[in-house]
This record gives C-alpha cells, structure tokens and sequence, in this order.
C-alpha cells in the first residue's frame, strides 16, 4: 500500500510507469481514491477546470463490420438501420453551433455508401460553419484519410479496442490489428489530433493487458483518449458476457492521465449507462471531455452499440442544458474555446 502510494506521487511529475507498476495500480482496489484523486490533480494542472463539449452526430448505423460486442454489426437484422443526409448533418452542425459548440464529432459505422467525395463535401460543409470536425469513421486508406485532412479534418478517432491483437482478431473476424495500428500511425503523420481507447471488461481480457493498453497510448502520444467499458449486447454474440466493469474503465483512465497529463479524455457515455453518475465520476478522476449527443429525432435510439444508452430520448438542447447543470454542480465550467490538446484554441 505505502509502495503504491509512492508510485502514484511518483508518476504526478515524471508523467511515466512501468508495466509491472501500472499491473500494481490496477490490481489493488485499496489505493483507488488516492488514484482518482491524483489524476484530477493533474487534470486541473495541464487543462483545468474548463469541459470541452463534443457535439456528436451519430450520422449512419450501417456497417460492412461484424463485431463481436457492438450493436451495429452487419449480421444484427434487429436494428432499424439509417443513413442521415448531407443536408441533415449539416443541419444538425449549424443547431450544435448555435447551442454553443465549437467541435462536431462525426461518428459512423463503416458505410461505403459514403464515398470519399460524399465525405469531403461533409466536411466542407461543416468545415464553413467554422467549428472543429473530429472524424470517426473507422478504417480507411492512406489517400483518403489524406484527402479528409486536406478538406480540413481537424482530428480523428479510432479506438484500437484492445492491444492484445489474438483477443481483437478474434473479437473483429475478417479485421486485422496490424492494419488498425497502420491506420493510427497514418493519422498521426497526416498531422490530425489523434483519439484512440479501449474497451475494458471483454471476455478473456487481463490486467496484463490493460497495461499494455496504457503503455500503447504513451508510445504513440496519443492526444485524445477514449476508455469505456464494456457493455454486453443483446442482440450480439457477446450477449452472455459479464463486462459492466465501470471501476476498471475508471482506474485505467485515471493512470492514461497521469502519464499524458494534456491530452483531451471524455468521459465516456457506456460510463454514465453503467452509473447515472459516471460521466461525474470519471470528470473526477482524470476526464475533461464530453460528447453530448446532437443528433435529433428516432436516429438516436437506433445507434444501438449496446444497452442502456442514456440521453436515446432526449433532445440536443436538452442535453446541452442537462449537461452544462452536471459539469457546474462540481464546480466546472464550459470551454468556449476549440479545445485542442493541452486546452489550446489552436493547433
Ligand atoms: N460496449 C461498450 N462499448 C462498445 N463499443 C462498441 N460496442 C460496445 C459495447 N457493447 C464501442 C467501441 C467502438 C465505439 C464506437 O463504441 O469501442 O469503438
Ligand atoms: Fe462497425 Fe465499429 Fe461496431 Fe465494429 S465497433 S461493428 S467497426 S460500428
Ligand atoms: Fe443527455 Fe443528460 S446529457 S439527458
């Protein structure tokens, strides 16, 4: 115990851990308060008490993958299955500005309906409104996550899910680990703010291995990190696993903080669908991101990565004021700035 508080007041100025010291972080449940009050520390420290807001739209649920844990996968045929239009994004890009936002995430499953030029017209469109885009469409060529930067990309996200390539090989049949660090790597030379995560509570995951996660987010210096747990799915082959591990999520975002104390790291929504409290909890302990959902109408309950989602009734405006009244009740603020790394209104 007095060893393990030593290494948390260690890793508050040297930023660094070993393998063997995050494996003791994560295996002791003593030190978690020490932990979590430690990151916040040093969130406060390098990106203060200012939230970034997220504006997310969810923009299609169609996906030519087959996850074994997600909702969308191709072979789930009980999902109503949409596509928003250009004028939709757009429309719901120009409402999240007038809310207040200054970045839209652009998230979907891998539709090949939109083409590359679908995408930079997108972005273009959203690129004019003069708000930051953040990219989330999964794995794509060299030349198109080129062409998707040149058109004014500002970030990208793309979780590697886990580190452990037999665990994700096996979890995402016909996808390929090396081929998503390639992915990674890519995006990082393209000159994007690059996002990455992991689940945390698959089936067959170890400690070992969420160490390994963290050492990863170091090594390729990631600048945005999203970390959530695990929610089984019904409707998915994954449907009798127990996942839900809210408290390991937690931790092991805590530890991602205290070695990348800059970075940019939402609180994620699987968090508060475990806890109605746990986008609270992880701003807390490390977190100073929000996505609040900005899609509007039926789309939201059918973006269906698992159960329990929260805000799938609710309006953005509602959302937006719902969310605003959390961060102040533990005495945050709102950003008003674009929110890049290191809480910089530019790159
Ligand atoms: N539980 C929690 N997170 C999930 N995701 C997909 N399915 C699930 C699930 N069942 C996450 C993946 C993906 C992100 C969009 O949602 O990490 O990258
Ligand atoms: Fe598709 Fe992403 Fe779901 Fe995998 S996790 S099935 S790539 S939307
Ligand atoms: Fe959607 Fe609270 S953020 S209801």
């Amino acid at each position: 115990m007095i060893k393990l508080l030593e290494i948390i007041n260690k890793v508050k100025t040297e930023h660094k851990l070993s393998k063997q010291e995050i494996i003791s972080l994560l295996n002791n449940n003593d030190i978690n308060q020490e932990l979590f009050k430690a990151a916040d520390e040093i969130r406060k420290k390098y990106v203060s008490d200012e939230v970034q807001l997220r504006g997310l739209i969810e923009f299609t649920n169609i996906c030519k993958n087959n996850c074994l844990y997600c909702g969308l996968r191709r072979d789930n045929k009980n999902l109503v299955k949409y596509r928003l239009t250009e004028n939709q994004i757009l429309d719901f890009a120009s409402k999240a500005k007038s809310f207040g936002y200054k970045t839209i995430v652009l998230q979907g499953g891998e539709d090949d309906y939109y083409t590359k030029n679908k995408i930079i017209k997108i972005i273009k469109g959203i690129k004019s409104l003069d708000l930051a885009l953040t990219l989330s469409i999964g794995e794509k060529t060299y030349d198109e996550y080129k062409a998707f930067r040149d058109a004014g990309t500002d970030r990208y996200l793309l979780r590697i899910e886990t580190t452990d390539k037999t665990l994700y090989e096996k979890l995402d049949p016909g996808m390929s680990h090396e081929n998503r660090l390639d992915c990674l790597r890519n995006l990082k030379k393209l000159g994007y703010e690059v996002g990455t995560g992991v689940m945390v509570g698959l089936p067959n995951q170890t400690i070992e291995s969420y160490a390994n996660d963290i050492l990863y987010f170091k090594e390729i210096n990631a600048d945005m990190l999203g970390i959530g747990p695990f929610i089984p799915n019904e409707d998915t082959p994954l449907a009798g696993c127990k996942g839900k591990e809210l408290t390991m999520a937690l931790k092991v975002m805590a530890i991602t903080r205290l070695i990348l104390p800059d970075i940019n790291i939402p609180a994620t929504t699987a968090m508060e669908s475990l806890n109605t409290n746990g986008r609270l909890m992880a701003l807390q302990s490390g977190a100073n991101v929000v996505m609040p959902n900005v899609t509007e109408g039926e789309y939201r309950k059918y973006y269906a990565l698992y159960p329990g989602k929260i805000c799938t009734g609710d309006t953005p405006v509602h959302c937006r004021s719902c969310i605003t009244g959390k961060i102040n009740s533990i005495g945050r603020t709102v950003s008003t700035n674009y929110g890049f790394r290191g809480n910089k209104n530019t790159k």
